[in-house]
């Protein structure tokens, strides 16, 4: 695997693959790899000849109170679980090389940007669509790969993708999980024992008021009632919502036939987690 930091290597790389003819994957994360990450790695490489990861901590989609400063960077192990990925370029730029002196632009998504993460997370929305939009730049990738567990993020991506004509296939993949259902995520490192032993309540909470929703059961009824499991579980929770599959509107019933996903954010000790599941059409 070759790591490159400086965008003329990064020129280089790809334009040698475009001129083979070779289809490639983009792979953008925050590093911190673990199991989810790698499945978006094992799907790019079944779509494409050659796969790219980048690693960049973005600081424009963290917000003032965030944990930029102690989001965890691994980039030994990281680089590591890459190699033996077989993926081919690590692209890890500096920060001053994706945002030099000077660096004015801001990409915004409008609607589904807004609500629920968006609400909670002031500007985290506009961060990400522009560092995104920058990857997709640099690298010029034919398909970029995106867990569902960040459900909102891949519909922000989605419509900037589309609204802008960039010619790029966007492919999300099924959230990954450990044994007991808890999404896997870089931040559930910062879990105490005894947190992660009551993180379990979010996966299960949101299985049970889909459950209660399909059943024909009252939609703010099953919300509600996840909320008060989650307190009572010893989170402090930010939201648990029905929402459209693609504009992230809030629902009020369930239609079956329409893509509705079921959201929750939740704050256990110090950690944010955030989850979401599909609710059967
Ligand atoms: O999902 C992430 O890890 C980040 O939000 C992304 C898409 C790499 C942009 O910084």
């Amino acid at each position: 695997m070759q790591t490159v930091r400086q965008l003329e290597a990064l020129r280089e790389a790809v334009s040698a693959y475009r001129q083979a003819g070779e289809r490639i994957a983009l792979v953008p994360t925050m590093g911190a790899l673990h199991d989810g990450h790698m499945a978006l790695v094992e799907a790019a490489k079944r779509t494409a000849n050659r796969v790219i990861v980048s690693i960049f901590v973005n600081p424009k989609q963290f917000g003032p109170n965030e944990d930029l400063a102690k989001y965890p960077r691994k980039e030994a192990a990281d680089s590591r679980m890459l190699t033996n990925a077989g993926v081919d370029v690590l692209w890890m730029p500096p920060v001053e090389v994706v945002y030099p002196e000077g660096f004015a632009t801001n990409v915004s998504v409008s609607g589904v940007s807004e609500v629920l993460e968006g609400a909670h997370r002031p500007g985290h929305f506009d961060g990400v669509a522009t560092v995104v939009s920058k990857l997709f730049n640099q690298v010029q990738p034919d398909v970029a790969l995106f867990g569902e567990k960040d459900w909102q993020q891949l519909a922000v991506i989605r419509r900037m993708t589309a609204d802008l004509n960039l010619p790029i296939e966007i492919q999300s993949v099924v959230t990954q999980r450990d044994d007991d259902g808890l999404a896997l995520s870089s931040r559930n490192a910062f879990l105490m024992p005894e947190d992660r032993a009551k993180a379990v309540a979010l996966p299960r909470a949101l299985g049970a008021a889909a459950k209660a929703i399909v059943d024909g059961g009252e939609v703010e009824g099953a919300l509600a009632q996840a909320r008060d499991t989650l307190a009572a579980a010893g989170f402090d929770v930010d939201y648990v919502a029905l929402a459209d599959a693609g504009t992230l509107e809030a629902v009020g019933a369930y239609e079956a036939g329409r893509p509705l996903r079921l959201l929750a954010a939740a704050r256990i000790g110090s950690t944010r987690l955030i989850d979401n599941i599909a609710l059967p059409e």
